[in-house]
C-alpha cells in the first residue's frame, strides 16, 4: 500500500537547537542586525556590501552547525510516511539530516543568483560572495533568498502539496509571515494537524493538536502520535 503523505511546514524553531537563532525571539534584531537593513530590497539598494557580508556570515555559521534530533526525526519518519517538507528556512539542515523531499519557500543560503534573473542560480556551498562577484554576463550576484516584500514563487508548488496531505505538521514557526502561514488553510478539513512549538503560535482554525515542547523533544512525542495514523 502507498505510504500516507505527511506534509511538514518548518520554520526557524526547528534549527534553534542546532545553534541558529530564530527571527522573532530577539526584538526585531536578527543576529544583531535590523532585519530591514539586511533582508529587504531597500536594504540591498542602500548598502549591498553590508547585506552580502551578513549572508556571508550566515553561510559561514551554517558550515559550523549540525542538524539536530528534530531534523533526524523527520528523516526517520520516511520509513512510515511519504514525508514532504516545506521549509521557510534558508539553511540546509533538513538535507544534511537526509530528508529526501524538501521545498525551500524562502530560498537557500548555499545558492546565489544574478540580480537581474532569479532563475539563474549558482551553488556556492558555504563560500562568501562580495561586490564585484558576477555571473558570466558581468551581472552582480546576490543571495538566492526571498527578502521581505519580495514574491514567494515556490508557494505555487507548495499549495497542491498541502491540498494532498493526509497528515499536516507545523514545527517551529511563529506563523506570522505570509504566504507561508496560510498553507495550513489549504489542507482538507478532516486531515489531522499537529503543531510542535514551545510557544503556541496563533493559528486561526480549530482542530489542531498542540505539542508544546522544543522541537527535539516534541518530535519524539509526535512520532508516537503518528504511528497511530500510518
Ligand atoms: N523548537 C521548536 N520551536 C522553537 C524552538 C525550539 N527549540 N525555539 C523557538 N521556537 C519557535 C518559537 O516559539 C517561534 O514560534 O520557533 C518559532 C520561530 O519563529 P520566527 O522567529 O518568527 O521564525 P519563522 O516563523 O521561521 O519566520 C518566518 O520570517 O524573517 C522571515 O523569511 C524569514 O523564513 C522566515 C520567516
Amino acid at each position: 500500500m502507498a505510504k500516507k503523505k505527511l506534509v511538514v511546514l518548518t520554520g526557524a524553531g526547528i534549527s534553534a537547537e542546532s545553534g541558529i537563532k530564530t527571527f522573532r525571539d530577539s526584538d526585531g534584531l536578527w543576529e544583531g542586525h535590523d532585519v530591514m537593513e539586511v533582508a529587504t530590497p531597500q536594504g540591498w539598494a542602500k548598502n549591498p556590501a553590508l547585506v552580502l557580508d551578513f549572508y556571508n556570515q550566515r553561510r559561514a555559521q551554517l558550515a559550523e552547525v549540525e542538524p539536530n534530533a528534530a531534523h533526524f526525526a523527520l528523516k526517520e519518519l520516511e520509513e512510515t510516511f511519504e514525508v514532504i517538507i516545506i521549509t521557510q528556512n534558508v539553511d540546509d539542515l533538513h538535507e544534511r539530516a537526509g530528508s529526501s523531499n524538501v521545498l525551500h519557500l524562502h530560498g537557500k543560503l548555499t545558492q546565489v543568483r544574478s540580480v537581474q534573473n532569479e532563475n539563474k542560480i549558482t551553488e556556492i556551498a558555504y563560500k562568501a560572495i562580495n561586490l564585484g562577484d558576477t555571473d558570466e554576463n558581468g551581472v552582480q550576484l546576490r543571495p538566492h533568498v526571498v527578502w521581505f516584500g519580495e514574491a514567494v514563487p515556490a508557494i505555487e508548488e507548495a499549495l497542491p502539496l498541502c491540498k494532498a496531505a493526509d497528515v499536516f505538521v507545523v514545527v517551529g514557526t511563529s506563523m506570522v509571515v505570509y504566504p507561508a502561514a496560510s498553507l495550513i488553510q489549504y489542507c482538507q478539513q478532516d486531515v489531522p494537524k499537529f503543531v510542535v512549538d514551545p510557544v503556541r503560535p496563533e493559528i486561526p482554525m480549530g482542530g489542531l493538536t498542540f505539542i508544546e515542547a522544543k522541537a527535539s523533544v516534541g518530535m519524539q512525542t509526535l512520532k508516537k502520535e503518528l504511528q497511530k495514523l500510518a
